[in-house]
């Protein structure tokens, strides 16, 4: 069975995300989108909420678990036996950024390997920080997000306002 792990933050999920997922879906027996877990990191949603957000957003498609890790990616890749790393591209900078993460992976694990799935044009523009800046002036988010997360982030924004 030929496993890929989708890593990532996820603050929060977008469509972009979830794309990529259908489409890794579709090229793997099962594919686990895993959050990392980054103290050090503020996130706006925590790690259990984002879990559980993507959870909701997959539940959908039978071969797709949620997992979380921390530390090195190759190890947690080593660790659980996958067979390869799911990256999206969106652009020449993504092209850039991931090349270098994925021979950053090599150098310290040769035999990880990496693919590298083109975003969908609609969703091109998408990164979770403008959805949150989007969301935080209360501007209309439902194209980029599934529902359940665009009800979070109104709850979360809505929550910050009367603090
Ligand atoms: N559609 C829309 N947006 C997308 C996207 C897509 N297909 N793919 C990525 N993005 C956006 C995200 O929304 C996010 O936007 P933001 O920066 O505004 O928040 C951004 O691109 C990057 O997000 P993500 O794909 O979640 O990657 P990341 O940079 O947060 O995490 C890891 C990358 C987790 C793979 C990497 O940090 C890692 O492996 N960390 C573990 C430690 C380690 O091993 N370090 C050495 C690795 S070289």
């Amino acid at each position: 069975m030929r496993c890929a792990v989708y890593p990532g933050t996820f603050d929060p999920l977008t469509f972009g995300h979830l794309d990529i997922i259908s489409r890794g879906a579709v090229l793997f027996d099962q594919v686990v989108v895993s959050i990392l877990h980054n103290p050090s990191k503020q996130p706006l949603f925590s790690l259990t909420e984002r879990m559980e957000q993507v959870r909701w957003s997959v539940r959908d498609i039978s071969n797709v678990t949620v997992d979380n890790f921390s530390g090195l990616l190759v190890d947690y890749y080593r660790q659980n036996g996958f067979h390869c790393i799911i990256r999206g591209i969106r652009n020449q900078a993504d092209v850039q950024n991931e090349m270098q993460m994925t021979q950053m992976n090599e150098s310290l694990d040769s035999s990880v390997q990496t693919v590298f799935l083109p975003t969908r044009p609609d969703f091109l523009f998408i990164s979770s920080t403008l959805v949150k800046d989007v969301a935080l002036h209360g501007g209309d988010v439902h194209h980029l997000v599934p529902p359940h997360v665009q009800d979070a982030l109104q709850n979360r924004y809505d929550q910050k306002r009367t603090d």
